[in-house]
């Protein structure tokens, strides 16, 4: 399939930028969503339009394209490689949060599934220039959408040292968030801290001491900060319960994450969307309302299978989720 998503490819400068980037589960989405010719679909996370050109494909002749990024450079770049599909596309730099008010706005009714691949793109996370990486002198950044003004920086040097112990801890399950913290604060009253560079050596310099596993020290800290900067987790729940409402009859939710964190909203969402209990207590005892709005397709999550795996490390941690609406 990489083979011919690549031949839409439309400059040098593109090619180089969509060889780099290796759409994940590609096979298990586009199988999941069933896509059918005509139908209509949104790529809710579009990046760099790698399941947006397979879902095009896949829904040859006249199938639409509802393709969503908040970050603007991307969408751009997705708007070239979707150039072959042009009059079946339509793009939106929104929050994906504003799903119901674009489809609304387009008068297309009911959308026969929606995909949703969570988190940052290996060309965020790669750019060198958008601070999202531990590895570099860029700034510290992590703005997925740039016109927002909070940036990775202003939490660093400006939240107590409480709350950034408190978002280490919560986003990036990292036991010693409160000696990271404390290190931050000691090291910004020296001078503001604006470089990822500078960061990952304070969080290195804290874990190092303890001898912190095989990943870089500074890994967990910086998923922390980037989803704080990108309110990632916020209202995530409450969009899935939306979005399944403009599902027609049949149709998928298809959702990867890539970190516990997001996948246990998904995991609850679904499980309370397709009915289930999501409290945990003893039968008698249980308070969910068990109203089934769709079918859960997934009683455990898809994982990347061994080639892909070899191909493509970042394919380890993702987990593939799916309801279809009653
Ligand atoms: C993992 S990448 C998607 C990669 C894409 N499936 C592909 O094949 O190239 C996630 C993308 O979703 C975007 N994104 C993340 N959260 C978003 C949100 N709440 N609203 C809109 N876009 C979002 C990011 O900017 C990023 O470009």
């Amino acid at each position: 399939m990489r083979a011919t998503l690549r031949q839409h490819v439309m400059s040098p400068s593109l090619e180089r930028i969509n060889l780099g980037h290796t759409p994940v589960m590609l096979k298990e989405a586009l199988d999941q969503l069933q896509c059918k010719p005509g139908g209509i679909y949104v790529d809710a996370t579009l990046g760099m339009a790698g399941h947006a050109q397979g879902i095009l494909q896949a829904t040859e002749p006249g199938g639409l394209l509802i393709g969503i990024d908040r970050d603007k450079e991307s969408l751009e770049i997705a708007r070239t490689l979707l150039k072959p599909f042009e009059s079946r596309v339509r793009l939106f730099h929104e929050n994906f949060k504003n799903l119901p008010l674009i489809l609304n706005n387009l008068s297309v009714g009911l959308i026969n599934g929606i995909l949703i691949d969570l988190g940052a793109s290996s060309y965020q996370l790669l750019s060198s220039e958008r601070g999202f990486s531990f590895q570099g002198e860029a700034m510290l950044d992590m703005r997925m959408d740039r016109s927002q003004r909070l940036t990775a920086a202003d939490l660093v040097n400006e939240l107590s040292q409480e709350h950034l112990a408190d978002i280490i801890y919560q986003f990036g399950e990292e036991r010693l968030s409160r000696k990271i913290a404390a290190a931050i604060v000691a090291e910004r009253e020296k001078a503001q801290i604006t470089r990822c560079s500078q960061l990952a050596d304070i969080v290195t310099r804290v874990l190092r001491v303890r001898g912190h596993g095989h990943i870089h020290p500074a890994t967990r800290t910086f998923q922390a900060l980037r989803i704080a900067v990108n309110q990632e987790l916020e209202g995530l729940d409450s969009f899935f319960t939306e979005a399944a409402t403009y599902l027609k009859p049949g149709g998928r939710m298809v959702v990867i994450a890539f970190h516990s964190l997001e996948d246990r909203i998904v995991k609850t969402a679904f499980k309370r969307l397709s009915g289930q209990c999501i409290c945990n207590r003893p039968a008698g005892l249980c308070v969910c309302p068990r109203q089934s709005v769709a079918r859960l397709i997934t009683h455990r999550p898809l994982r990347a299978g061994a080639a892909e795996l070899s191909a493509n490390p970042r394919a380890r941690s993702a987990r593939l989720r799916v309801i279809e609406q009653a």
